[in-house]
């Protein structure tokens, strides 16, 4: 290679070749190679465009065209290759090109910078990872319903302070869960729509002489045009969507970890978890560990932590393209896989665990049901503050006494309260107690039957979407 071959695309003006570890530093294909498909998707709108606005002949679009097709088979095959003085997969696609069909690469780039490039990469990049996310978290909410489904007469404590505080149904708890991502799935899509607007066009910043049409690629990208140049290349707002919507989900899914860290302990001892996904110990021969909820719960960090870093880059940045915008791909890279590697694994973890009924339901009992009895003074005409009083007076005396609410005598409880002697006793149940409530969203039978009757329809517009 001659000294001019080597001298990067912007090597004009210099007088000598980057210093290795300044080229090191500089590159990005190490990372946004990752890019490619996109980036040729890009080139391709791009190359049509300027065909069609009669900027280059339709011959060379069509050269052009077919160029950008040979590389990206050859991304698709893996079999693009790359060096470090390619700098970004900008570059590097379209010294391939020149490769491949010769000269009439050197004018893809008319009209173009690889500030809207970039830029464009990266939307493209956001849109297709929102929509593999709300795919994956489908998935997810179909087997949480259908687990909802197949356990709807199990109970368990529902907790406050990590506390018992009173029986729920093990379907209301799911489906609780299932509200969380249907507010995540909103926030992706949001994601996906600031992703759909095309800044190809802007050129470095302030558009181009040449007589380009933004809307024409933007069509065939299926985007918006960009409505101002410098905002375009300049804004990273819908990386940041995407970032949050991980985030968030990130947390939800921490939560729920936590939930089965905690059930399949032999403290709860609620769940087990099927071999196929749980791992043992290399000292302790007994132990099986939940590691897919550990990292649930564990990659919760590094889903902040990336909302948290390209926040923090674009903090101070003016407008304009800055080269500190490089650094907003690996966080972005990062948590779409991070948040789809959990996913993957989540629905038939949650469809292949096995529930322990009875020791959820003994958990669900006892103290649990002392809301219930103050609650059936109250709807007696007892003031809810007396009838709070009366039950925690007896729940000392049970405590006292080593007794538990079901085992009180008849006679205790009219000592407690004279109402109390007209308890019926199956109130005295996690299954009485959760059949007994009647507000609308409630943990009762009927209200879980209506909640996954929602949800099931919900899962059916959200499929067909
Ligand atoms: N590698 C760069 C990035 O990832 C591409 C844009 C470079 N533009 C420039 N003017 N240096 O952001």
């Amino acid at each position: 290679m001659s000294e001019k071959d080597k001298s990067p695309l912007w090597g004009g003006r210099f007088g000598t070749t980057p210093a290795e570890a300044f080229e090191r530093l500089n590159a990005s294909i190490p990372f946004d190679v990752r890019l490619a498909p996109y980036d040729i998707r890009g080139s391709i709108a791009h190359a049509r465009m300027l065909g069609e606005r009669g900027i280059v002949s339709r011959e060379e679009t069509a050269e052009l065209e077919r160029g950008l097709r040979a590389v990206l088979e050859e991304v698709e095959g893996g079999r693009f290759s790359w060096t470090l003085s390619d700098e970004d997969v900008h570059t590097a696609v379209e010294r391939r090109l020149r490769e491949i069909i010769g000269d009439v690469a050197l004018k893809l780039h008319t009209g173009r910078s690889r500030n809207d490039q970039v830029a464009l990469d990266l939307h493209l990049f956001v849109r297709d990872a929102a929509d593999r996310i709300s795919e994956a978290l489908l998935a997810v909410m179909r087997a949480l319903v259908e687990v909802a489904e197949a356990n709807r007469d199990l109970v368990l404590p529902g907790y406050t302070h990590l506390q018992r505080a009173q029986p729920i149904l093990l379907s209301h708890h799911f489906l609780a869960h299932f509200g969380a991502f249907e507010r995540d799935l909103k926030r992706l899509e949001a994601a996906r729509e600031a992703a759909s607007v095309s800044p190809l066009g802007a050129a470095a910043l302030g558009g181009t002489p040449h007589p380009i049409e933004p809307a024409l690629t933007a069509k065939e990208l299926g985007m918006e045009p960009l409505s101002n140049s410098l905002d375009a290349v300049s804004e990273r707002d819908f990386a940041l969507d995407l970032l949050y919507a991980a985030a968030v989900l990130g947390i939800h899914l921490s939560r729920l970890g936590e939930e089965w860290v905690l059930w399949t302990s032999a403290e709860f001892g609620f769940a087990r978890l099927d071999d196929a996904y749980s791992s043992g110990s290399s000292i302790m021969p007994q132990k099986k560990n939940p590691d897919a909820y550990e990292l649930m719960r564990g990659k919760a960090g590094r889903l902040v932590g990336n909302l948290t870093t390209l926040l923090v880059t674009l903090k101070g940045l003016p407008l304009g393209y800055q080269k500190d915008l490089q650094e907003d791909k690996e966080p972005i890279f990062d948590s779409v896989d991070a948040v789809l590697a959990v996913l993957a694994v989540l629905p038939e973890m949650l469809r292949t665990a096995t529930f322990d009924g009875e020791r959820m339901a003994g958990a669900a009992g006892g103290f649990a049901l002392a809301t219930e009895l103050a609650d059936f003074l109250a709807a007696r005409g007892v003031p809810f503050r007396e009838a709070h009083r009366a039950v925690g007076r007896l729940v000392r005396r049970c405590e006292e006494s080593g007794t538990t609410l079901e085992e009180v005598s008849e006679e205790e409880l009219a000592a407690a309260h004279p109402e109390l002697a007209e308890l019926p006793r199956e109130l005295l149940s996690p299954g009485g107690s959760v059949a007994n409530k009647r507000s609308s969203g409630s943990t009762s039978p009927g209200s879980v039957e209506v909640q996954l009757e929602r949800a099931r329809t919900r899962l059916g517009e959200l499929g067909e979407a």
